[in-house]
């Protein structure tokens, strides 16, 4: 190639002139040599072949010179004839002829004619700076990794320049940067890493390399490299705290979030990743964190009362496995969440009664788990027990006694103790001790009244009851056992146990022996009731006795006999008879004084057979006495049915008396009827009446009067008017007359007898 630049043309064909006149010289041995310029201007003078071959410039155009060129038709250089010079015709570069050989040789034979001559051309080509460095592209790309280590070499493919020697490539210059410095040498340009590429601060360069040659202008080229950083995990995750603090309500929900830590990477990709985890020595099972947001939550139970604050790490780890650690502080605030606590620290569980008020009988201690306000605590027991509290030191208190106890009125109280702290809302709990009062003996037996009174017949058993004092002590157990005794005194000279005796435990008090009204009236004895307690009590009571003359004797039947074969002839008083109940009430009547029993109306058919009579008999003492008779009646028109009488009667057991007592009343009846038929049969032979079997008087002797009866009235006989027209029954006699005596008694002596009536079925006309 031609320069074009106007300067460099001129100089250039300085040097080139003078380079033709100092090479362009005539070769003796016939053979001429050039050295030629490359990229030569066309129709530039190379030489002169005429003078350098000593002929006459019209020799040459005569004998027709001309130039051939060795293996090729291109005809490079030309002999102008008219001049014998040489002129470049043709484009002589040199790099096309020869590469990069360092001598460039074009030949070619130089022929004449007439006579033939050939000569032998050399045509040394000589280089011109004319190609530049170049790189085969304008861009190299080269990754490396960031962690590559210093003095670490990276090839680049050299510069290329095609011209040789001097105007070839030179020299290299990188531009100015932190990491590289350039070696080149031995055909080998390299990158030497001189300072360790940080990614995180620069991620791509682009360093210009410059080679030069060494041709005169100097020519250069450049290629940019492009170097990418490629990341290495050489960050660790940041966090953005050094300490985390967060505070915390403890019985805060599960998953709440407490914080959130977060950490960066400088890295990128996976390298960048940043992972959490709790620190391997904070495990718990309190706090999970979210390994990707950071978010630290509860995961358990928080308990203020078991841990006031937690600390712990937290790992935040890159992909690849770089990991940093922060601190976590949770501090927990306290809540009201524990109801005091009572704890009972000692109790008398037994007080005595008299214990004096203000005396202690428990210490309690009330403790609250909370802290703060929520800890304080409020203690008090209900309103109507005589107790209360007395704070003490810390959270201590005293039970003590308000007033004086009665173990009497009260014996055990339930004492509830409430504790409340002053949390919000408050919590409470409370307890109930139960106290006893144990007993003194504080009371003394009370007789239930102020004195007693008994009346005594004279004449009564020794050993019977007169009456009872009973006294009270309500103290306990033996403090409230009342023991009954006598106080020593006097009753009419003798001492007053010889007259009557009290039972200890009971308070009856017995005779000891018969009074006599005569004798004395009324005296009086003094009881003392005594408890067991140590030392006893005791209290008096009097009783006043009186002995008194009373009405003893009952009305008693006479007939049927009561008893044995006694009869009462006599009775101590007017007596009236009644009839109290009868199976007919309008068949009988009974008379008033005489105790008769008579039929008030005929007895017909259709009577029943069997009838009952319950007669009372009443005296006109004050209180009137009195007793009572049953009767059964049997109505019969055939003695031979009298075994019927069994079934009336209410005591078969003495069935044998009775069957014999009813063959003599069947004997007696047919002597009767026999007589009453022939002497009555004729005035009253109209008269179909019947009557009473016994129609009659039957003398009782007066000697079957019980003897004492003989005093009652003194005449020793019964009158007539109280003869029975009826005959008992068996068994009447020996079991159905009971005769109580007891002069206290109320109820009514009762007697039973069996009558038999016979109906009279004839008539006169028969
Ligand atoms: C105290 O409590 C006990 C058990 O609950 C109960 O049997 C007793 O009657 C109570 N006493 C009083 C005085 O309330
Ligand atoms: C009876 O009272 C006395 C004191 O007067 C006392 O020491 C004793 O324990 C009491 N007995 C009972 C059974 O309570
Ligand atoms: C009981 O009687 C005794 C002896 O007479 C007497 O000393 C005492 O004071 C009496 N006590 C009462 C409570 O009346």
């Amino acid at each position: 190639q031609i320069f074009t630049q106007p300067i460099n043309k001129r100089r250039f064909m300085a040097i080139f002139f003078w380079a033709c006149f100092v090479l362009a010289m005539p070769v003796t041995y016939g053979d001429l040599s050039y050295s030629v310029a490359e990229e030569m201007r066309l129709h530039s003078i190379i030489g002169n072949i005429a003078k350098d071959l000593g002929l006459n410039v019209r020799t040459i155009s005569s004998r027709k010179a001309r130039l051939d060129f060795e293996d090729t038709n291109k005809r490079y250089c030309d002999i102008n004839l008219a001049t014998g010079d040489l002129i470049a015709s043709e484009r002589i570069d040199r790099e096309a002829l020869c590469e990069n050989k360092a001598s460039c040789v074009l030949k070619a034979d130089l022929m004449m004619e007439n006579p033939l001559e050939l000569h032998r051309v050399s045509l040394n080509v000589q280089d011109v700076n004319d190609n530049s460095p170049t790189f085969k592209n304008n861009l190299n790309h080269i990754e490396i990794q960031e962690s590559t280590e210093r003095g670490s070499r990276f090839s680049i493919e050299e510069a290329h320049d095609a011209d040789i020697g001097q105007n070839g490539v030179q020299r290299y210059v990188l531009q100015k940067n932190e990491n590289f410095i350039l070696s080149s040498g031995n055909n080998k340009v390299e990158l030497v890493l001189e300072n360790k590429l940080d990614r995180e601060k620069q991620k791509d360069m682009n360093l210009t390399l410059t080679a030069y040659d060494g041709g005169s202008p100097q020519r250069s080229g450049t290629v940019v490299i492009q170097i990418t950083v490629l990341d290495t995990n050489d960050n660790a995750p940041v966090f953005s705290q050094t300490v985390y603090k967060a505070s915390l309500p403890e019985n805060a929900l599960l998953d709440t979030v407490v914080l959130k830590v977060s950490a960066s990477d400088a890295d990128e990709g996976v390298n960048g990743e940043v992972t959490y985890d709790l620190g391997h020595n904070s495990k718990s099972d309190v706090f999970s964190i979210d390994s990707l947001t950071g978010e630290i939550r509860v995961n358990g139970q928080i308990d203020f009362e078991e841990k006031t604050s937690f600390q712990f790490r937290v790992e935040a780890k890159d992909g690849l496995g770089l990991s940093s650690y922060t601190k976590v502080t949770i501090d927990l605030t306290d809540i009201n969440d524990n109801a005091p606590i009572i704890n009972i620290k000692s109790l008398s569980n037994q007080i005595p009664e008299n214990a004096p008020p203000g005396a202690e009988v428990g210490i309690i201690h009330v403790q609250d788990r909370d802290s703060g306000i929520n800890s304080k605590v409020r203690c008090l027991i209900q309103q109507n027990v005589p107790f209360k509290l007395m704070p003490s030191f810390k959270n201590y208190y005293s039970l003590v006694t308000t007033e004086q106890l009665d173990r009497e009125l009260v014996s055990d109280y339930n004492i509830t103790i409430t504790a409340t702290d002053e949390g919000s809302p408050p919590l409470s709990s409370s307890k109930t001790v139960h106290l006893t009062v144990a007993d003194i003996n504080d009371n003394p037996p009370v007789f239930e009244e102020q004195s007693y009174s008994a009346y005594v017949t004279e004449n009564n058993k020794p050993g019977s009851t007169l009456c009872s004092v009973a006294a009270r002590d309500p103290d306990w157990r033996q403090n409230g056992t009342v023991v009954y005794s006598l106080l020593p005194g006097e009753v009419n000279g003798a001492p007053v146990s010889s007259y009557v005796s009290v039972n200890g435990d009971t308070g009856v008090i017995h005779a000891v022996r018969a009074f006599d009204y005569e004798h004395f009236r009324s005296f009086k004895v003094h009881v003392m009731a005594r408890d067991n307690g140590s030392p006893p009590l005791s209290s008096n009571v009097t009783v006043n006795l009186f002995i008194s003359d009373v009405n003893d004797n009952s009305p008693q039947i006479l007939y049927p006999t009561p008893e044995g074969n006694s009869f009462m002839t006599e009775l101590n008083a007017w007596l009236s008879y009644h009839i109290v109940k009868s199976t007919d009430p309008g068949l009988f009547t009974i008379g008033l004084h005489s105790g008769e029993i008579r039929t008030q109306r005929d007895i017909s058919e259709s009577d029943s057979m069997k009838q009952n009579l319950i007669v009372a008999v009443k005296d006109n003492g004050q209180p009137p006495l009195s007793a009572t008779c049953s009767m059964y009646l049997l109505i019969s028109d055939n003695l031979a049915e009298v075994p019927e009488l069994k079934d009336i009667s209410y005591d078969e057991r003495d069935s044998k008396l009775t069957s014999y007592l009813i063959i003599a009343l069947v004997s007696v009846s047919t002597f009767f009827l026999t007589f009453i038929i022939i002497v009555l049969g004729v005035r009253f032979c109209r008269r179909r009446k019947p009557r009473l079997l016994f129609d009659g008087a039957v003398a009782i002797p007066s000697g079957y009067l019980p003897p004492n009866y003989a005093d009652v009235d003194g005449t020793g006989t019964l009158r007539s008017t109280y003869n029975y027209d009826g005959y008992m029954t068996t068994g009447s006699r020996t079991s159905d007359f009971k005769f109580v005596s007891s002069y206290n008694d109320n109820t009514l002596p009762m007697y039973t007898c069996h009558v038999l009536l016979q109906f009279f079925p004839f008539s006169c006309q028969s």
